[in-house]
């Protein structure tokens, strides 16, 4: 069943209402932090309406003997935080993991009101969000959550792209899904250790031209295959995508490059694993005031979205009027 955008069907018996209005979000930056840790959940207060979206990570990056302290870090630290506009989100372990099961049950017992998004990583195939979703339909009904908590999936291995469109369509409660590109170069067998971005090696080179001339040759994006499927396969859902990690804090302008990649494809956000890279997503992200004017000419030259006119010199028409909509609308929401 396909619902609209923005729609959510809650599936719990006892659930109080059928359909429910879900807001259009701003989510250019899931930030990500490690709440086990005291000093950084101290500074959480700070990041509650400075972000579009707070995420407590409990999985990778979080050492074994830290699992526990990170679930009840986060426990506290969203008990302790009045989050505002900000989501509130967490990324729990694995589903074939021994944490998942206390993550979710003790969560949700404990914050479910607050929690807007569960991000569960390693998603395989829809039966991954069928359990995950039957779990919090039951959590939330014996806890008596009213919000229903979306579900956000990671696409990050061979097998979770190959079966992108069943985990799309496997729940009204899916919110989206994030490119994973660390897990999936290593389910894929990729010959790198960098967390997203690109990689010197993988470049197209230019015609041989003369035997001693030098040969032009440009690095490659190892990522636009999967974002492109992962887009398709949200946009035909009524899902948002997302672009996940980047790794390497000592490049900012190759982590703009790739969040804009990803923005240009259709991503809403990214993830933000370090503060300098919040003001890049929130650029990013945002649309530029330049082709927002000109989109608003778009529309303002075709009041009912029909026809063709001619704009400096460039062709519009209907499809160039969905496309102004887009923008548009995102600038509205940016600035609301
Ligand atoms: C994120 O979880 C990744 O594996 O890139
Ligand atoms: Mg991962």
């Amino acid at each position: 069943m396909k619902l609209p955008r923005n729609v959510y069907k809650p599936l719990a018996i006892g659930a109080p209402e059928p359909y429910r209005e879900l807001p259009v979000r701003l989510e250019r930056m899931i930030h990500f932090v490690p709440p086990h840790i005291e000093k950084v959940r101290a500074k959480v207060p700070e990041l509650a309406g400075s972000v579009d979206v707070v995420l407590g990570n409990l999985e990778d990056a979080i050492p074994l003997d830290a699992k526990e302290a990170a679930r009840r870090g986060f426990i506290d630290m969203v008990k302790a935080t009045d989050f505002g506009t900000t989501g509130v989100w967490t990324r729990v372990n694995a589903l074939n993991s021994p944490w998942i099961l206390d993550d979710l049950t003790e969560i949700v017992a404990a914050v479910g009101n607050k929690l807007d998004v569960i991000m569960l990583p390693k998603v395989e195939g829809a039966w991954d969000i069928h359990y995950l979703d039957q779990l919090l339909a039951q959590l939330e009904a014996k806890h008596g959550i009213g919000k229903p908590i979306l579900i956000h999936a990671i696409l990050e291995t061979a097998e979770g792209v190959k079966n992108v469109d069943d985990i799309a369509s496997a729940s009204p409660r899916m919110h989206g899904m994030s490119l994973g590109p660390a897990d999936l170069a290593a389910s894929r067998a990729m010959k790198t250790t960098r967390v997203g971005g690109g990689h010197p090696d993988y470049r197209v080179v230019a015609d041989a031209g003369a035997p001693d001339a030098p040969r032009a040759s440009y690095q490659q994006d190892l990522w636009h295959y999967t974002i492109a499927k992962m887009v398709d396969a949200c946009a035909a859902n009524g899902l948002k995508a997302f672009y996940g990690p980047f790794g390497d804090f000592s490049d900012p302008v190759a982590c703009e490059t790739q969040f804009r990649n990803a923005f240009l494809m259709g991503c809403a956000g990214a993830w933000t694993l370090h503060p300098s890279q919040i003001d890049i997503a929130k650029r990013v992200y945002s649309p530029d005031p330049a082709e927002v004017a000109f989109a608003a000419r778009i529309l303002a030259a075709m009041p009912d979205g029909t026809g063709a006119v001619m704009i400096d010199g460039k062709m519009q028409d209907d499809a160039t009027w969905k496309q102004a909509k887009v923008m548009v609308d995102l600038a509205r929401i940016v600035a609301a």
